[in-house]
């Protein structure tokens, strides 16, 4: 998969780019990212790619030139997803990431200042992504968010010992609670279960886990899947939300 990013502050996307599972992703040939200054794409002899508003206000606007410049520039297909990244986009999901990562070519625009000239999403933009209900000062965070979210779901990017397989969301519920040696920590002591080398009690024990943590912490996402009677009758026991 290749995706190209379109940043005025390329400096901030390119270092998490050369660590840990996002590295591994590209040096394996899995994912190319490419972030390109928009500068680079300047029309005028100042390279400038930002204006006053028409209308007043404070705050300038990133320019149309610039942008369409470089979205031209990166010969998108008719089907390529040219996605800006803003505050007033559809929130960034593990289903939209995992949508995401089954496209070929995908462009990110990050926007700046008080955001991008009207036209360029009338126009070049065929998505709007929020990385949630606050706003940043430019979207180059933003985009790393979705590069790192779609990077990891990649195939073959994440080896079985860190398979996102059970991680929150993918199957609508949180992750289990985790834990590793000693089994006694400060008198805090790992549930038996997780001792006993029982496969099928532990695989319930975790699925629990995650049912009942999920109820009370985003009891929203119970409301997408289907329960058993034997998960609803869990749910009602009286300790089922101790402790989360
Ligand atoms: C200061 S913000 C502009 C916000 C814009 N005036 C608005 O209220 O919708 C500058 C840039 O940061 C990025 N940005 C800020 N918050 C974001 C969020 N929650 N999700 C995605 N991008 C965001 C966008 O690219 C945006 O153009």
């Amino acid at each position: 998969m290749k995706i190209d990013v379109i940043a005025l502050f390329p400096e901030i996307i390119i270092p998490a780019l050369r660590v840990s599972i996002l590295k591994r992703a590209q040096d394996a040939g899995f994912l190319t990212v490419n972030v390109h200054n928009l500068r680079d794409f300047a029309t005028d002899r100042h390279q400038s790619v930002d204006d006053y508003p028409y209308g007043g206000g404070a705050g300038m606007i990133l320019k149309p030139e610039p942008l369409f410049a470089a979205i031209r520039a990166l010969s998108p297909e008719s089907n390529t997803r040219v996605i800006y990244l803003t505050p007033q986009g559809k929130p960034c999901t593990q289903q939209l990431a995992e949508a995401l990562s089954l496209e070929s070519h995908i462009i990110l625009i990050c926007g700046r200042y008080k955001g991008i000239d009207e036209r360029v999403r009338q126009r070049l933009v065929t998505d709007e992504i929020s990385i949630g209900d606050y706003v940043l000062s430019g979207g180059e965070i933003p985009a790393l968010v979705l590069i790192d979210t779609i990077g990891r779901v990649l195939p073959g990017v994440l080896g079985d010992y860190e398979s996102a397989q059970d991680d929150s969301f993918s199957q609508q519920l949180l992750d289990h609670p985790h834990y590793t040696r000693p089994a006694d920590f400060e008198g805090m002591n790992v549930p038996e279960v997780l001792l006993s080398g029982h496969h099928e009690k532990i695989t319930r024990w975790k699925y629990e886990e995650s049912l009942r943590r999920t109820a009370v912490r985003r009891p929203d996402l119970l409301k997408e899947i289907e329960l058993t009677e034997e998960d609803t009758n869990f749910l009602r026991e009286p300790n089922a939300s101790e402790g989360i």
